[in-house]
């Protein structure tokens, strides 16, 4: 089971219309497309996804929010984040989505395409904004929950800022982690100090897998990798609270000492999205600083057996109808220990794609055949997904909020969710004893 293929692809294609073509320097094929007419016949081509309605959605809270990257060391063993968090007022610029080509080439090595394919949509896709203002100052005057952020596999940390933007506006911290384990579609870091001051990244490809049979092993050894970069984040987040003098090895006007005393270190979750929601089970098995996990449309398979009775903390998981297998629910189950907190729901009509930004910036058309959409409006599935979470959140994490206005999501009781699960457990069961 792979959670992502050919539909990233198309979800690309669909958003052509709503973008502007953006001047990579060394995409000279891409100009010859514009000058022969193909790019206007392809917009033509897509014109009833157009307008300003595909756009990632702006946080719905209270607080404006800001958003900068983060690394430190410079390594592939340190730590590479996407941070949102409550800014000040003001005018900024808003945050470029997929800030590199690499990404663009690594999705299409992610899925298979030829290299061409990924200029294609860099140039398409190379100037879409997600509104969240680029290294706006901290708000101050209030300590705010942390929440580290995994990612799914082809993924990388900056397509989850529907979530990361939604939850800062209500007045967290995120720190969106990239992970070096060959799951990303591409990432960075730097040979050396030298290189790092040169800006000479050297970049780390998705590694497919060698052969079904290895899936198991490979995937479990990345969610190790996963799991341990889940918890330097939080330690490098931790250290720059606790006023250690942390150096962005990335360039950024953004000054981290504002971080100073600006997390509330006894409330912190971890949070992902399929392979990354693999990562929250496997970070809470082994870091106890994290309080509670939301586990989004979780893929199970990474996870090895001895973790089932190893996580105590609260448990959410938020599925989506369409992906979710009677073994994969099994396995969730797994994790319900006596006594423990654990909540499931499924979103009616949603797909997979539901929680990364794809969804958002795709034609409806497109979106729907591709599977980057569900037959619910991915504005309305997202929006569920994230009360939801706030309300599990200020539970397990005593936050004194008014987010308790949607514990009756938690529950599943809304006409876009169902309790628990949709897939048949019994079923399964019957036809595959254990
Ligand atoms: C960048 O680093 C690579 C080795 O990692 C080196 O071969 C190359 O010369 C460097 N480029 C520059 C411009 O320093």
């Amino acid at each position: 089971m792979t959670p992502y293929r050919l539909p990233v692809i198309f979800c690309l294609c669909g958003c052509l219309v709503q973008v502007h073509p953006f001047d990579w320097t060394d995409l000279g094929p891409i100009k010859h497309i514009k000058s022969t007419g193909w790019y206007h016949k392809i917009q033509n081509l897509m014109s009833t996804s157009s307008g300003d309605k595909y756009q990632i959605p702006k946080g719905k809270g209270s607080y404006s929010v800001g958003c900068t990257d983060l690394m430190f060391d410079f390594t592939d063993k340190g730590s590479l984040l996407r941070l949102y968090y409550p800014s000040q007022d003001g005018e900024y610029h808003s945050t470029l989505w997929i800030p590199n080509k690499e990404y663009f080439l690594g999705l299409s090595n992610f899925l298979g395409l030829h290299k061409f394919m990924g200029k294609f949509i860099a140039y398409f896709f190379g100037s879409v904004t997600t509104p969240a203002n680029w290294n706006a100052p901290l708000r101050t005057g209030e300590k705010y929950p942390l929440i580290i952020f995994s990612h799914g596999l082809g993924a990388f940390r900056t397509i989850y800022s529907a979530i990361g933007i939604e939850l800062a506006s209500h007045g967290f911290i995120v720190a969106a982690v990239e992970h070096r384990d060959e799951s990303a579609s591409a990432t960075f870091y730097f040979k050396n100090e030298f290189a790092a001051e040169r800006d000479n990244k050297s970049w780390i490809p998705y590694k497919h897998l060698q052969s079904q049979n290895m899936e198991y092993p490979q995937r479990h050894k990345q969610v190790l990798q996963r799991a341990e970069e889940c918890s330097k984040a939080l330690n490098l987040m931790l250290d720059i609270n606790d006023g250690k003098t942390v150096k962005n090895v990335l360039d950024s006007p953004f000054d981290l000492q504002q971080l100073k005393d600006a997390i509330d270190s006894k409330k912190i979750a971890v949070m992902g999205h399929s392979f990354g929601g693999a990562t929250v089970l496997q970070s809470l098995g082994e870091d106890k600083r994290f309080q509670c996990g939301i586990a989004l449309d979780a893929w199970m398979v990474p996870l090895s057996d001895e973790l089932y009775n190893r996580v105590p903390q609260p448990l959410f998981f938020i599925n989506s109808e369409r992906f979710q297998t009677p073994e994969n629910v099994m396995k969730m189950r797994k994790f319900y220990l006596h006594d423990k907190e654990r909540k499931m729901i499924t979103i009616k009509g949603s797909v997979h794609q539901n929680f990364p930004d794809f969804t958002f910036v795709t034609g409806k058309v497109l979106g729907c055949i591709f599977s980057l959409k569900g037959d619910i409006d991915s504005v309305v599935a997202i929006d569920l997904s994230n009360k939801a979470s706030l309300a599990f959140l200020q539970k397990h994490l005593d936050l004194q909020r008014n987010f308790n206005q949607w514990d009756h999501l938690i529950e599943g009781e809304d006409k876009n969710l169902i309790p628990d699960s949709n897939a048949d457990s019994v079923t399964y069961l019957s036809e595959y004893p254990e």
